[in-house]
This record gives structure tokens, C-alpha cells and sequence, in this order.
């Protein structure tokens, strides 16, 4: 709690009030409900609405953010973040939209790691690797939801993940808040705790289309990440272990840069961004800005700031075009990107790495932010 508190009271600080926007809604939480799963469970929806109107709809599936009202800058919402209109297709083909990804966010490389000299393995999903946590990550559990605060708008979920969970040791408990302030920040934090040594990598999965949902391809939104290395991988998108300059490469987006301006010459199949960057201040574990996005058409910015040493940068390449999303449209590639604040990928089986260990008696905390705003 004082945690947050903390994290609340700098952000007043960092990003006053707002002006201009009608609210839609009366600020608080609301709840409806969005879905039943196959057992006849009602899966249920928190609206969090701000004074400004702007609103975050999050499911207890998954921790999962369904829907993100942000305005343009002339004042009108539109749902920024890709998704689906109705439960069902979360709970088979989505491609974690939205969704808390754990307990370990990318991939282990072959599914196995090493830990205190005792072999785990994980399912792999994504061969040959392990991905998000396996067949049933925390994507696809449903989590215990409860209503924090009204206002600001908070709701926080929690999961307890058994011993050997998708062959992970240490019963886990996790939590995830998410609040809504009236700057138009939301805020997410995480907390676990485990009672054996285990591994552990949280983050949250949103595609993110700052001209709207559905709305054309992100190639020109302009991007800036606040990151001089990262971490180049194999064929199977697994780290090599080097953490190489980005100096001279596509990957050096230490400037507003369009993000279609090198996005052919990134490599890899499919073409397009998936890469971990090992953000500035990095082993500090100092919350600092990490990326900057920004929409001309729009206006909309959005600002992710972080803990984590890491974030993933992913321009949603194995978008095709074939998956029908909101309001019937099909997501294009490159519809939308992702910045996954995050541990390295395969960290468990890189010593070189930030440790991703957690044991008995510590409490991992950790809190990301995305600011939006317009110019
Ligand atoms: C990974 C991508 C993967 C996607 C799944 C991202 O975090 O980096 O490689 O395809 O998640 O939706």
C-alpha cells in the first residue's frame, strides 16, 4: 500500500492535471458482465473512468485489459488497444490482446531451464521454445478481482499459481493492480511471493493503436526508446546472450523515429520488431521512461515508464490479417505495437542477465505506467 501511494503521489508530480476533455461516464468503477466461460462462470468486466472521461475496461480472465478509451486531441475517446467484442475468442485463438502474461513473460529457450542445479520443464507452446508461461498462462486463469479504491478508479487482481504450475517450482502468489488517474496515467502493479525458489517475468500483453483500434497499420506512429543495447536473437527468437549496440542498426530509436522508417531491414521472419531492449538506466531498477509513442493524426501520445531492466518492443508481425477483431475488423500486420515491460527473455538460462529468481521470504514488486496525452 505505502508502495503505492509512493508511485501515486510522484506521478501527481510528474504529470499535472489535464484540461479540456467531457467526461463519458461518472469517475469509478463499474462492473458488468462480459462473458461465461465453458464451466457457466460469469467472467466479469471492471470499467475504471476517470474524471477526464477516459476509461480502461479490464476482465478478471486473464487480468486481461479488453478496452482503453483515450481522447484525441480535440477531446474524443476511441479504444486504442486491439481486442474482441466478446469473451470467446480470448479464450482460444487471441494472441494474449490485452492479457497479464506470466509466470514467465517470452520465451525460455527449448522449454527447460536450470535451477539451484535441479532441471525444470515447461510445456512448449511456440516450438521449440516455452512461451508466456506456457500452455495455460496467467492469461488463461481466472483471477480473483477486488475493488481498491473508486477514486482514483483501482482494482486489483490476485492468482495463486501451484507448486510445478506448467512444470514451474514454488506455489506463487501474484497480484496485479491496475488504477486509472486523472492525468490519464494507468498504472500497473505487480507483487508475488513464492514458498520455493522459482523463476518469474510479469508483464502486461496490450496492442496498442494510438489512431484507434482497427484503424490501418502503426507504421507511422513515431517511436522513441530510451535504449542503447539489446539483446539480439537466434532464428527462434531466442537471445544469443550478446547485448549489442544499437548504434548504426534499425534497433536505435533513441530519437522519434517513424516506425516504418527501418522496420525491412529488422530481419527475421516475419519482418518486423520483437526485440528486448535493455533500457537505459538498467540494473538500477530506478522507475524511468522507457519508450515514447506518438500519433500526428490523432495527437496522442503515450508515455511507458518502468522498473523493469527490459522491455519488448513487438510491432504485432504475426498479425495477418485474418484475425477478426473489434467491430468485425481484421488486424493488419503491423496493426498495432506492443512494449512489454519485462525481464530479459530466456533470462533463466543466462547468467549474464538480470536474475529473474525468486525465493522464499523476498516480495517481488514492480510497477510500470502508461501516461497518454495529446500534442
Ligand atoms: C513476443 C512475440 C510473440 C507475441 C505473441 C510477444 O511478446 O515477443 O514473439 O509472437 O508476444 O503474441
Amino acid at each position: 500500500m505505502k508502495f503505492l501511494l509512493i508511485v501515486l503521489s510522484a506521478l501527481v508530480v510528474i504529470f499535472p492535471q489535464a484540461q479540456g476533455a467531457v467526461p463519458a461516464s461518472p469517475p469509478g468503477v463499474i462492473t458488468s458482465v462480459f462473458g461465461k466461460l465453458p464451466s457457466g462462470k460469469p467472467v466479469t468486466l471492471y470499467t475504471l473512468t476517470n474524471k477526464q472521461g477516459a476509461s480502461v475496461s479490464i476482465m478478471d480472465y486473464g487480468a486481461t485489459i479488453v478496452n482503453l478509451q483515450m481522447p484525441n486531441r480535440r477531446g474524443k475517446l476511441d479504444d486504442v488497444v486491439l481486442g474482441f467484442d466478446t469473451l470467446a475468442p480470448y479464450l482460444t485463438n487471441t494472441p494474449y490482446f490485452g492479457a497479464t502474461v506470466g509466470r514467465y513473460a517470452n520465451r525460455i529457450a527449448r522449454g527447460q531451464f536450470t535451477l539451484d542445479g535441479k532441471v525444470y520443464h515447461l510445456p512448449i507452446n511456440n516450438a521449440p521454445n516455452s512461451l508466456h508461461g506456457g500452455k495455460i498462462g496467467f492469461n488463461k486463469k481466472m483471477w480473483t478481482a477486488k475493488i481498491v479504491s473508486q477514486h482514483p478508479a483501482a482494482v486489483s487482481f490476485s492468482l495463486v499459481s501451484p507448486h510445478k504450475d506448467q512444470g514451474y517450482p514454488g506455489a506463487l502468489n501474484v497480484s496485479v493492480s491496475f488504477i486509472l488517474n486523472d492525468q490519464n496515467a494507468l498504472i500497473v502493479l505487480y507483487g508475488a511471493s513464492t514458498d520455493r525458489p522459482t523463476v518469474l517475468n510479469l508483464t502486461n500483453h496490450s496492442y496498442f493503436n494510438l489512431a484507434g483500434t482497427g484503424n490501418g497499420n502503426v507504421l507511422n506512429h513515431r517511436i522513441k526508446i530510451n535504449a542503447f543495447y539489446y539483446t539480439p536473437t537466434d532464428a527462434h527468437l531466442i537471445p544469443t546472450g550478446e547485448i549489442r549496440s544499437v548504434i548504426g542498426t534499425p534497433f536505435d530509436l533513441r530519437k522519434f523515429t517513424p516506425i516504418g522508417a527501418a522496420i525491412q531491414q529488422t530481419g527475421g521472419n516475419p519482418i518486423g520488431y520483437d526485440h528486448n531492449y535493455v533500457l537505459a538506466r538498467a540494473g538500477s531498477k530506478k522507475f524511468a521512461l522507457a519508450a515514447e509513442v506518438y500519433e500526428p493524426t490523432s495527437g496522442r501520445f503515450l508515455k511507458v515508464l518502468t522498473d523493469q531492466p527490459g522491455l519488448q518492443f513487438y510491432t504485432a508481425n504475426f498479425l495477418n490479417g485474418t484475425l477478426q477483431g473489434k467491430g468485425g475488423q481484421k488486424y493488419p500486420q503491423y496493426g498495432a505495437f506492443c512494449l512489454e515491460t519485462q525481464h530479459f527473455p530466456d533470462s533463466p538460462n543466462h547468467p549474464n542477465f538480470p536474475s529473474t529468481v525468486l525465493r522464499p521470504g523476498e516480495i517481488f514488486r514492480s510497477a510500470t505506467v502508461y501516461k497518454f496525452g495529446v500534442r
